[in-house]
C-alpha cells in the first residue's frame, strides 16, 4: 500500500464515522478497539502497523447491513455464499460482504486487507500474518468479555507470545461453543481452520 498516494488518515476517519452512523456505540467502539489491538500485534509480529490498523477499522464495516444490502452485494460481486451461511443472518456473511464493501466504498484496494476482512470470522488454514492478527484482535480486544476455553486473560498474553496458538485456542473455543449449542450450523471453514492449527502446533510447522 502506497501511503504517499493513499489517504490513510482520511480513510480511517471515514471508516470510524461510517461505523458510528450505522452501528451501536458498543459495536463502533469494538471496531476501534480491534484496530488498536491489531496495530499492537502488528508491531509485535513485524507487520505493517498502519495496514493492521486500517484492516481493524474496516473488518466489521458490513456488520450493520440489512438482508437486502447483503443480497445486493452478493449478487453484484458474485460472492460465494452458501445457503447455510445466509441462514445465520449477518453473522458470517458480513465478513465476505465487508471485504468487497471496503474496496468499493472506502477505496481500499489491497489484497492483504481484503483477505483479512474476508476471513476474520471463520479463519482459514495457513492464514497470512495480517489475517491472524485481525482474527485474533477481534476476539481479544479489551471490550470483549466472552470467555473462552482458555481464560481471556491468558489468551491475551498468548496472542503476543505465539499467535498460532492463540488462533488455535480461539478457533477451538468457537467450535466447542457452537457444538454445545447443538443443531447449529458450523461453517466447514472453521473446522478446517481448527484442524490446520491443531496440526501446526502439534507438528511444529
Ligand atoms: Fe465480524
Ligand atoms: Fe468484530
Amino acid at each position: 500500500m502506497d501511503y504517499n498516494t493513499f489517504d490513510f488518515v482520511g480513510t480511517v476517519i471515514r471508516a470510524d464515522e461510517f461505523a458510528r452512523s450505522r452501528l451501536s456505540a458498543h459495536r463502533a467502539l469494538h471496531i476501534r478497539d480491534v484496530a488498536v489491538e491489531a496495530r499492537r500485534l502488528a508491531v509485535r509480529y513485524g507487520c505493517d502497523p498502519r495496514k493492521a490498523y486500517l484492516a481493524g477499522y474496516l473488518h466489521d464495516c458490513a456488520k450493520g447491513f440489512s438482508e437486502e444490502d447483503n443480497h445486493r452485494y452478493i449478487e453484484k460481486y458474485g460472492i460465494n455464499v452458501t445457503k447455510e451461511e445466509l441462514s445465520l443472518g449477518n453473522n458470517l456473511v458480513h465478513s465476505k460482504v465487508g471485504a468487497y464493501f471496503a474496496k468499493e466504498h472506502f477505496g481500499v484496494d489491497d489484497q492483504e486487507i481484503f483477505d483479512a476482512i474476508y476471513y476474520h470470522t471463520v479463519g482459514r488454514p495457513a492464514m497470512s500474518m495480517l489475517e491472524k492478527i485481525i482474527y485474533t484482535s477481534d476476539f481479544i480486544e479489551p471490550g470483549r468479555s466472552m470467555d473462552s476455553l482458555v481464560p481471556l486473560k491468558k489468551l491475551r498474553s498468548l496472542a503476543y507470545e505465539d499467535i498460532d496458538r492463540a488462533v488455535f485456542e480461539i478457533t477451538r473455543s468457537t467450535v466447542e461453543y457452537l457444538k454445545s449449542l447443538k443443531d447449529i450450523y458450523i461453517c466447514p471453514e472453521s473446522l478446517k481452520t481448527y484442524d490446520y492449527y491443531e496440526k501446526r502446533i502439534k507438528n511444529g510447522f
